[in-house]
């Protein structure tokens, strides 16, 4: 029986025959010079490609971000994208320091329309390419190497021919041997050879020459030593910017850019979120990231990631994955209880001149406009420390250990009974019906206090429902004193331990008291707030009391 899913109809990359490796000893340290092609290759690759309206809010976007060099379009072959170079053109959306870049096959009445579609232009990149590959070659387009060149050298020569009767225009050229990873590496530079013959480029006035990884094909080790050996052997290296342009196939878009930086390229072309043909171009936000992460200006402000998120969904109708490299909603969120404690730990030692290092977060999710809250969630899966975390951040309790092990396990409880994630409110609420206020409980109604040398003395009015108490009582203190009262409530309570802080700043801040009590033998853990620090510390040790009696309501 014929076999369907056969590795065998496949064969491995050659590996490039190479004596001096050089680009592994290689560190990157800055910036590559960027060029987004959302609105060109990207844009080919929407179900729904965009409208011009859709292009001029991405084109702001891109502007905004920082990018100085943006294809915008083929607009030789597509009539949205001719009258959106045009309203970029007519409408001065353009800043000066940034040059748009076109696409365009190399053929004559191609070439002079997209001329056309650039008239008034302050500078632009008029960008050719075909295809160099084996493959192309010889069952695309049946020519053998000699054909092939001849199509490149037409059409470097016509755009270098159109762009003298339009002087007005900086011009600046990019050929791209379209299907470089396909392409022999010798042949590869022949052509490219070929054009630069046409073009001669100075150093003054380099060109662009752009190797495409139009699919991916190999491990990216392997497109860096492309790289390597293509910039070895290619003529007048110093008047030329060498661009890689990746693709996603293989899921290593981003790491083959990176691999051919270190190999020699200065440029690099590629998408937000990696939108583009097929699995994607390269992901130039991971990217910039992974140079920002390393303590790298990557050159572009990625800080309102939402702002970039919310723009780019709406404009290519894509969604952003939750766990997608730095700006997926979950990326900078720990479910897990051991990742959960080690990051409060670190946030907590955290000085703020010091390079970043905490556990499980790469960067500062501030850094791109997310904010800490968002780093603990808690579901079934989350320990102590998160949850700790959560009514830090948004109560300012400060919890003691004992009291975490304790509402650890009563969320926990409520999300295995819920299947499902506890929001910080949900949180609050669970610890504030059990640890402060219980339905059916006794309430502090008002309380007396004098205190004298030898003992204090405490009058507590209490109340349940339609009942009302008083407790008198006299201690060394006044939760002494309390503890010996509730015993008319039949209640033995001793506190084991007992934390305090303020809770807000000022004259009439809050305070909060944690009791961890053994009330009739059992341990109980209560949490009173008030104004009144000796009232909190009375209210934390009802609440323990009244989870006693309540305990006790249950079994009898
Ligand atoms: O992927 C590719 O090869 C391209 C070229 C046109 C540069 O997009
Ligand atoms: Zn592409």
């Amino acid at each position: 029986m014929e076999k369907i899913f056969d590795h065998k109809k496949y064969k491995a990359f050659p590996a490039v025959k190479k004596a001096n490796r050089r680009w592994p000893d290689n560190t990157i340290e800055t910036a590559p010079l960027w060029c987004s092609v959302d609105l060109r290759d990207g844009n080919q690759a929407l179900i729904e490609p965009m409208t011009v309206e859709q292009k001029c809010h991405l084109f702001k976007l891109l502007v905004d971000i920082g990018f100085k060099e943006i294809e915008v379009g083929f607009p030789a072959a597509s009539g949205p994208d001719f009258d959106f170079v045009r309203k970029l053109i007519d409408d001065k959306m353009i800043p000066d320091d940034v040059t748009i870049q076109v696409l365009t096959q190399a053929r004559e009445h191609l070439i002079t329309r997209t001329y056309e579609a650039l008239k008034g232009c302050r500078r632009a990149v008029v960008h050719v390419y075909n295809s160099t590959s084996t493959v192309q070659r010889e069952q695309v387009f049946q020519k053998d190497r000699a054909g092939i060149i001849e199509i490149a050298e037409q059409g470097a020569r016509m755009v270098a021919e159109e762009a003298k009767k339009h002087p007005d225009t900086e011009w600046v050229f990019q050929y791209s041997p379209e299907s470089f990873t396909g392409t022999e590496l010798d042949y590869a530079v022949d052509i490219c050879n070929a054009v630069l013959t046409i073009w001669k480029p100075t150093p003054d006035k380099p060109v662009i020459l752009n190797l495409p990884a139009t699919v991916e094909m190999s491990t990216p080790n392997i497109f860096a030593d492309q790289i390597e050996w293509f910039l070895d052997h290619i003529n007048n290296r110093e008047a030329v910017i060498c661009s890689v342009h990746t693709h996603n196939d293989r899921g290593c878009a981003v790491a083959a850019a990176e691999l051919a930086f270190m190999a020699g390229a200065d440029r690099v072309e590629g998408t937000l979120f990696g939108n583009g043909e097929r699995t994607g171009n390269m992901d130039i936000i991971t990217m910039a990231m992974n140079l920002y992460s390393q303590g790298v200006d990557p050159k572009l402000d990625l800080s309102r990631s939402d702002d970039i998120i919310r723009v780019y969904t709406d404009t290519t109708s894509l969604p952003v994955h939750p766990r997608h490299p730095w700006f997926g909603e979950l990326v900078y969120t720990a479910f897990s209880g051991s990742h959960q404690d080690a990051i409060r730990k670190c946030l907590h030692r955290r000085n703020d001149n010091e390079p970043w290092e905490v556990a499980y977060l790469p960067i500062d999710p501030t850094d791109i406009g997310r904010d800490y809250q968002e780093v603990i969630r808690i579901n079934s899966q989350s320990g102590k420390g998160g949850v700790a975390f959560v009514l830090e951040q948004e109560q300012g309790l400060q919890i003691p250990r004992w009291l975490q092990i304790a509402l650890s396990s009563a969320v926990q409880e409520e999300a295995e009974n819920n299947a499902s994630e506890i929001s910080s409110s949900q949180i609050w609420s669970i610890f504030q019906k059990r640890f402060m206020t219980q339905e059916n409980g006794w309430r502090i109604e008002n309380y007396r206090l004098e205190h004298s040398r030898e003992e204090d003395v405490v009058e507590v009015g209490l109340s349940c429902q339609s009942d009302r108490i008083v407790i008198q009582n006299s201690g060394t203190g006044p939760l002494d004193a309390f503890s010996k009262g509730l015993d008319k409530l039949g209640v033995h309570l001793d506190i084991i331990d007992y934390n305090k802080h303020a809770l807000d700043n000022g004259s009439d801040a809050r305070a909060v008291s944690y009791v961890h009590a053994s009330v009739n033998g059992q341990r109980y853990c209560g949490v009173g707030i008030d104004r009144d620090i000796v009232l909190a510390s009375l209210k934390a040790m009802l609440a323990a009391a009244n989870q006693a009696l309540s305990a006790t309501r249950a079994v009898a």
